[in-house]
């Protein structure tokens, strides 16, 4: 059973339930009681069950727009996770919302490196202007089509939109896509082939599937001097180039 409790003011509401039990639908509570004498239970049951509580607080967070403490109670409870560990979880992701939605839509505009250098931090302060509930946000994995938009809706599917012709998403853009509810298609990276390209030049050219095909293009030249030029030598020109953000959190790769 859980090892500690919210006490939360409020219970979840039935709608909150109802998103909680429906995402979970498929394996059920940990808990069944059949009978008086027959009740299903566990560690077991609560073990193969672990991995549903993310789903459980996406359903919650599209419900209600938000994390409620009461929500919460009722994952942890149905899925007898101990309630600091929900906690932990969902205070970790970004997506999940701690207070009460002030918009039915948020707009999240990724402002991480890639999409800050094709001006996510302009396009955030045009969308306040023009009355979005916007919220920066860490890498949202569109980083070739940035600045990179998900619309967080509540009670509907998210939308993503992003750029396809080369230039920046507009603030119309966004309310086409939120008044339609259509994402972005779906595209290769956009840029494949432009002979600008240093890490993604190899796109559309080189057999994914091919070792010789890669080799044949240039592939693991980099390792071979890397290890010529020895460890002290590879961390001092990594550190000295400044390179950051390539595990994704905008931390210095040379240290
Ligand atoms: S840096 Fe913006 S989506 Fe990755």
């Amino acid at each position: 059973m859980p090892d500690l409790y919210f006490g939360a003011a409020a219970d979840a509401t039935e709608a909150e339930k109802a998103a909680i039990d429906e995402a979970i639908a498929g394996w059920g509570p940990v808990t069944v009681r059949v009978s008086e004498r027959l009740v299903h239970a566990g560690l077991t049951r609560a073990r193969e069950r672990r991995h549903l509580l993310l789903p459980a607080l996406h359903a919650l967070q599209r419900a209600a727009g938000w994390i409620s403490p009461g929500g919460l109670d009722h994952a942890c409870r149905v899925l007898e996770v101990p309630p600091a560990e929900g906690y932990g979880v969902a205070t970790f992701y970004h997506l999940f919302t701690h207070e009460p939605p002030v918009a039915t839509d948020t707009v999240h505009v990724c402002d991480d490196v890639a999409c800050r250098l094709v001006g996510a931090i302009d396009l955030i302060d045009d969308l306040r202007a023009e009355g979005h509930h916007v919220k920066a946000s860490p890498c949202l994995g569109q980083c070739e089509r940035g600045p990179a938009i998900m619309v967080q809706r509540t009670g509907r599917s998210d939308v993503t939109v992003a750029a396809v012709d080369g230039g920046p998403v507009t603030p119309s853009e966004v309310a086409v896509a939120v008044g339609s509810g259509a994402s972005t298609p779906s595209v290769t990276v956009p840029q494949a082939g432009d002979p600008g390209l240093r890490l993604l030049s190899r796109i559309g050219v080189v057999d994914p599937t091919s070792l010789e095909d890669y080799r044949t293009h240039g592939g693991y030249l980099a390792l071979d001097a890397s290890v010529a030029m020895g460890g002290d030598r590879v961390i001092a020109e990594v550190t000295t180039a400044g390179l950051s953000g390539r595990g994704g959190a905008a931390f210095p790769t040379g240290i």
